[in-house]
This record gives structure tokens, sequence and C-alpha cells, in this order.
């Protein structure tokens, strides 16, 4: 090869190398109508059957939940929780507030030893992990008051999908590699995830008989049947088995709750995303409000001076949620504060353009005395211009790795999201205070946050812009607000912005990560010499995300290449 050959081929694989996604991304899937974006192509598939015979997109995102319960095992889930937002056509928008929360039995100090120390893995790898598990009553609830197919038409796709099995994608067996042990420790989740010792590979059949009676179960009976019915009770018996605190009291007191979004602005777009018990819409706009006095456009997509304002902002963000965020139903959460324009430039008082704030002087805010006046993630967008944004978990992938015997259903471990003992570390490295300390009942502090911003057209209504999610735990906070700013102040292109190297930084650990390969030794050195603690890691987080893009009349979708989602609509 001759040398010009061999250094452009150099330079080709070390430019493919720094900058591995954005460079190379494909545009955003498109469509005039519809758009349906998710983790795995079955269940956007099945989504938009129900879109194509009328159904609406409250129809369209709880078959799509209930399939991925089945095709995507390691976050998709009937035992978990998490949030949807649903913004209609006719302008009203709401939250379904369907986190777990923790049992009857469960106590503050229920991860410590007796010298007061936390018992490691407890609150990951035990039955004790688990919160009593809401997506069923919150997927039952959101298709009742705003859905328009019945409840065993929603259950039924998933039905032949865990009955005959499906291939099993590269992606799955990528996580079931990692996940091994985890899963390896229970009998009832080897039987469905291995085939002998080894976790099934690509290309073998994913059956999941147990799974498919439970969900013909719940189709014939109702939701009912997993909070009080025949369910519960083998739910609570196999609970009993391995020392876990879920009854079936516990099942039958939960309950999904309907909550009013959280509202703000940024850059004259208005914003809707979920409030407390999940900490991530206070933190994206709480975030937001400290950059919009800064021209981020200027400074240039992650550069060492965007890189840092954006972390200088999380920082001071994520010490908030750190303080004052936890359950609304147990603790006064000072929103007016802490949404507060006005408290948010008093937060940003100590940021130095050339120096990372010292961390003695990055400490939770004081939002009460603010101007307190105001106050596996997936999408659809239906032919009717009705939005759900829908965020739901495990946890970590496949929870605690078990499954109920004979129910086929996985557990959660989220627990962990509790703050075990003040200033002890969760497996996102967050620590919490008292106001997310376990009680009997409350739901755990999440960082789940499904987003819409919402602008205003020429005939003067308000209508759906950016529909974004996010999995990866803090990491969701930072990467949607890196998304809205991709969108909103660098008018990057939908797959490009979702697709592009982030970082992160949430205050505890005093730490900027920034991900492998995708940031260059120029920029990493300016923000050392700013006085930052940066460290590469591999990708924590995953975005989906819907743009309409109303000059062209094109409906984007983007799956992050992170992952195997897809973007699909007509
Ligand atoms: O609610 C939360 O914030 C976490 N339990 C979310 C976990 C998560 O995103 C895991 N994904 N990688």
């Amino acid at each position: 090869m001759p040398a010009g050959l061999v250094a452009f081929v150099v330079l080709a694989v070390l430019a493919a190398a720094i900058l591995p996604a954005a460079a190379a991304s494909p545009p955003a899937s498109r469509a005039r109508r519809a758009m349906v974006v998710g983790p795995e192509p079955i269940a956007v598939a099945r989504a938009l059957e129900v879109l194509r015979s009328g159904g609406n997109a409250v129809d369209a995102a709880v078959t799509m939940a209930l399939v991925l319960a089945v095709t995507f095992p390691q976050a998709g889930n009937l035992g978990g929780g998490g949030y949807m937002l649903i913004w209609k056509a006719d302008g009203k928008a709401t939250v379904i507030d369907y986190r777990e929360t923790a049992p009857a039995a469960a106590t503050r100090d229920m991860f410590l030893d007796a010298s007061g120390r936390v018992v490691p893995g407890a609150s990951l790898t035990t039955y004790k992990s688990s919160g009593v598990p809401g997506t069923i009553a919150g997927l039952a609830m959101a298709l009742e008051r705003h859905g328009t197919i019945t409840w065993a038409r929603a259950v039924e796709p998933a039905i032949p999908l865990a009955r005959d099995g499906f291939e099993l994608p590269r992606g799955l067996e990528t996580v079931l590699e990692k996940q091994r042990g985890s899963l390896a420790a229970w009998p009832a989740s080897r039987k469905i995830f291995f085939a002998g010792e080894m976790p099934l590979q690509e290309g073998s059949r994913l059956v999941q008989k147990d799974l498919a009676s439970t969900l013909r179960l719940l189709a014939r009976e109702g939701p009912g049947a997993f909070y009080g019915g025949r369910l519960a009770h083998l739910f609570a018996a196999d609970m009993k088995a391995h020392d876990g605190l879920i009854t079936v009291q516990d099942l039958a007191s939960y309950r999904a709750v309907e909550r009013a979004p959280l509202a703000g602005t940024y850059r004259g777009f208005q914003l809707l995303t979920v409030p407390p018990s999940s900490a991530g819409g206070v933190a994206i706009l709480e975030s937001l409000n400290m950059l919009a006095p800064f021209d981020l456009a200027a400074m240039g997509h992650n550069s060492s001076a965007y890189v840092h304002l954006v972390c200088e902002a999380t920082r001071r963000a994520f010490a908030d949620r750190s303080r004052w965020l936890g359950d609304p139903g147990f603790v006064e959460v000072p929103l007016g504060g802490l949404l507060s324009p006005g408290y948010a430039q008093a937060r940003m008082r100590t940021y130095d353009p050339e120096r990372a704030s010292p961390p003695e002087s990055v400490v939770p805010g004081d939002p009460l005395a603010g101007e307190s006046t105001s106050t596996t993630h997936f999408a659809v967008l239906d032919e009717a211009g009705n939005v759900v944004a829908n965020t739901y978990t495990l946890n970590e992938w496949f929870g605690n790795g078990a499954v109920v015997e004979g129910l086929g259903i996985l557990l959660n471990n989220e627990m962990d999201d509790f703050a075990a003992a003040p200033g002890q570390a969760n497996l996102f490295g967050l620590t919490g205070s008292q106001a997310n300390s376990i009680a009997p009942g409350k739901r755990m502090l999440s960082s789940m946050a499904p987003t819409i911003l919402l602008e205003r057209t020429p005939e003067g209504r308000m209508a759906p812009k950016l529909v974004i999610g996010a999995r990866g735990g803090s990491a969701i906070i930072t990467s949607l607000l890196q998304i809205t700013l991709d969108v909103v102040d660098l008018g990057m292109e939908l797959q490009e912005a979702v697709n592009a190297p982030r970082f992160h930084h949430q205050w505890l650990p005093d730490r900027l990560f920034v991900e492998k390969g995708g940031f260059s030794t120029d920029v990493t050195d300016a923000l050392r010499r700013r006085g930052h603690d940066v460290a590469e890691r591999g990708p924590k987080d995953e975005v989906f995300a819907i743009l309409v893009e109303r000059h062209t009349g094109w409906i984007r979708g983007a799956a992050d290449a992170r992952g195997y989602g897809v973007a699909d609509g007509y």
C-alpha cells in the first residue's frame, strides 16, 4: 500500500475511533402521520399495528409495554414500574406515576448490618431488593382513562410471543451474558434464560411459557388478578419462600397515581416532564434554568467550555436532588424554589468559566429561601397528534435476576434507588438524604424523565416539537439535558444528536465522565486544566426521540445507536 494511502487509512481509522457514532449517523427515520420509537423491533411493529387499526397513542403504548415485557425482558416488565407522560391533541397532559413502592414490612435500616454498615448487594441481589410492582396498575390506568381499546385486546399480542417464543437477537445475547451471574443465581430464571450452563445465544428461541399463562390470565381476569387474585397469591408465596417482604396485602394496596406534569420553559419552548416521585424532570428543568442565560451554540457542541458549563449546572442540580427530592407523599419537595429561574441564577453565582467550582462550594442550595412563586423508554405519536412518552424499568438489566416461580415475571431491584443510609451511594453512585429514606408504602426516588417540548404553531396552539426519554439511571438526566441542548441550541439533526458522544457529572462522585472515544484529548486536557477530574467510561444511557418538523411536515424518529432499538412510522 502506498505511504499516502496508509496514512489516509490510519487517519480514517483514528477518526472513526475518536468520533464514533455521530459522524456516521444515518438520518432519523421519517414519516408523515405517525411514529413509534422503542428499544426493539417486534414491539415497535406491534405498536404500529395498533395505530394502523385505529388505536390511539395510549393504546399503542400500553400494547407495546406489554409486548416488551416479553421481547425485551432485560427492562420491559410486568414486575417493575415507571412513568408515562401523555399529551393529548386537545392540549391536556398528564403523568401516570406507576413507580414501585416499599412493602409494608420495609424499614429505614433494612439494608444495614448491626453496626450500621450497608450490607453489600442486599438492595440489589435479594428478594428484599424488590419494590411492589406498579407496571400492571399503571398500564391499566392509562388504558382505562386515556385509551380506546380493551385491556384484553392490549394484552393479546404479547401472549403468542411468550408462548411460542421469538428469535433471540444479538443485543439480548449481550446483556444475558453480562448479567449471567444474577440470573444464574435463581433456578426459575435459569430454566428460561439458560441452555444448560450457558445463557441463550443469538438465534435461539426464547420461550416463556409461564409468562404466557400469566398474560392469558391477565387478559381474561383483568389487572386485579395481579393485585389480589390468583397471581397475587403465587407472587406472595414465592416472596415468602425467598425471604422477600411483599405480601398479598402489599399488592392489594398498590395504587398508580395520576399527576399533573411539571411544566417549564426553555428558549420559547414549553417543557412538560415528570414530577416527583422522579427527580428526573426537576433536575432537567433546574439545569435548563441555569443554562438559559448562556450562548451554548457559540461555545460549540462538546467543546471544553460547553462541557464545563453544562456539568457545572448538573453538579448543582444533582446536589439539590440529593438533599431535597423524595416521594411527595412523604416529604415536602420545595418545587417552587427549585424550579424558579431566580433560584437557578443564584445557584450559578459561583460558576467560573475557567475553573471547576471547588467541591465544598457545590452544596445543595436553599430553595426554601428562593423565589417560590412558580412551580426502556419508548414513545408513540399518533395520527391525531396524541403523544405518549413512557419510561419503565426493573432497575438493573433483568432487575435482581429472579423470575417469580410459576409466573414468569422478573423481579425489580428498585429498592436500591432509596438511600440505604444518608450519604450512602447506590448502584448509580447517587446519594440521598432523609427525603429518600426507606418507609413502608413510599416510592423510591427515580431519575426517569419522559419529556415533551411543545411549541406554539403559527395558528397559535401548542403542539409537540420534541419527545424524549432515556434509560441509564442518573445519566437519564444528563443525556436528556444534552439532547434538548443539541436540538434547541445547536440545531443538530435528530439522529446525530441522539448518537453524539455524551458526558455526565452528577455532583458526587466529584468526577466528570466522558464517553469513551467521544472526546479528543484537547478537550479532556482543557477540562482537566479547569480542575475537573475527567474519567472515560463506556456508554451508560440510551436515548429515544421523536421530532416534529413543522416546516417540512416530517415526523422524525431516532433510536440510539448504542442499543438495538428502532424508529418506524407511516
Ligand atoms: O429509576 C431510576 O432512576 C433507575 N432505577 C433507572 C434505572 C435505569 O435507567 C437502568 N438503565 N440502564
